[in-house]
C-alpha cells in the first residue's frame, strides 16, 4: 500500500463523513425559545420531551445565550415566543430581533409557537408570532404549523392569517389545562408537515 493510496482513502472517508454528518444535523430540529417567566421554557421542554419520544432528533437552544445565526444551521426550525409588554417580544427575542430579521430564511422551513393571555391582552394575543412568522416568510422561509383561531377568545392579534394563526396559541393564563393536548395535537401536525 503506497502513501498515495492511504492519502486518498483517508481524504475520502473525511469527506464522505463530513457530508453525512452536515446532513445529519440539516435534518435535524433546531428549536429555539425564550421565556421571561417560565411558560415558554416548560412548553418547550414538553415538546422535546414528547418527539423524543417520538424518534425526533431536536436541538434546543434558549435565544437568551444563542446567536441568532445559529439558526441557519438548520433546515427545519421550531420557534418559540410569548408576547409581552403590549403586543411586544419577549425580552430576549427583542433583543436580537434586529438581526433576526436581517437573516435570510431560503430553503428553510419553520414552526412558530407562543404563549399569550387571551383575556388580559386581548387587543395583542399572541402578537410575537406574527412579529416572528411575518419577517420569516418575507425573507424566504416556508412556514408551517398554522393554528385555528376558533377556540379563543379575543380581539386582535398580529398572528392572525385568516382563520388560523401563523403558529400555535397556548394560554396558560386561562387555559393551562390545554397546553400539553394542544402541543401534542400541533407536533403530529408539523412532524406531517415537516416531512417525518
Ligand atoms: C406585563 C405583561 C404583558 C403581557 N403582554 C401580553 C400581550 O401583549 N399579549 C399576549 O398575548 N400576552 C401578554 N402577556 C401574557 C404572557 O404572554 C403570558 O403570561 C406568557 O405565558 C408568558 O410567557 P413566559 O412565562 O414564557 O414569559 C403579558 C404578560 C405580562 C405580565
Amino acid at each position: 500500500m503506497n502513501n498515495r493510496f492511504v492519502i486518498e482513502n483517508v481524504s475520502h472517508l473525511t469527506y464522505g463523513t463530513f457530508f453525512k454528518l452536515r446532513k445529519y444535523k440539516m435534518d435535524k430540529i433546531g428549536m429555539f425559545w425564550g421565556s421571561n417567566t417560565g411558560n415558554q421554557e416548560e412548553a418547550a421542554e414538553f415538546l422535546k420531551e414528547f418527539m423524543d419520544s417520538e424518534g425526533v432528533e431536536m436541538d434546543e437552544y434558549n435565544i437568551a445565550d444563542t446567536d441568532p445565526s445559529k439558526m441557519l444551521e438548520y433546515k427545519r426550525l421550531i420557534i418559540g415566543c410569548p408576547t409581552w409588554h403590549i403586543g411586544e417580544l419577549q425580552d430576549d427575542w427583542d433583543f436580537i430581533y434586529r438581526k433576526y430579521k436581517e437573516l435570510d430564511f431560503s430553503g428553510i422551513t419553520a414552526a412558530f409557537f407562543g404563549c399569550g393571555d387571551q383575556v388580559g391582552y386581548s387587543d395583542n394575543f399572541l402578537d410575537a408570532i406574527g412579529l416572528l412568522g411575518k419577517p420569516f416568510i418575507e425573507n424566504g422561509g416556508t412556514l408551517i404549523g398554522r393554528w385555528p383561531t376558533e377556540e379563543y377568545d379575543y380581539d386582535n392579534s398580529l398572528a392572525e392569517d385568516g382563520e388560523e394563526f401563523l403558529g400555535l396559541g397556548l394560554d396558560n393564563d386561562n387555559e393551562e389545562e390545554l397546553t400539553e393536548e394542544r402541543l401534542i395535537i400541533w407536533a403530529e401536525l408539523i412532524k406531517d408537515e415537516f416531512g417525518i
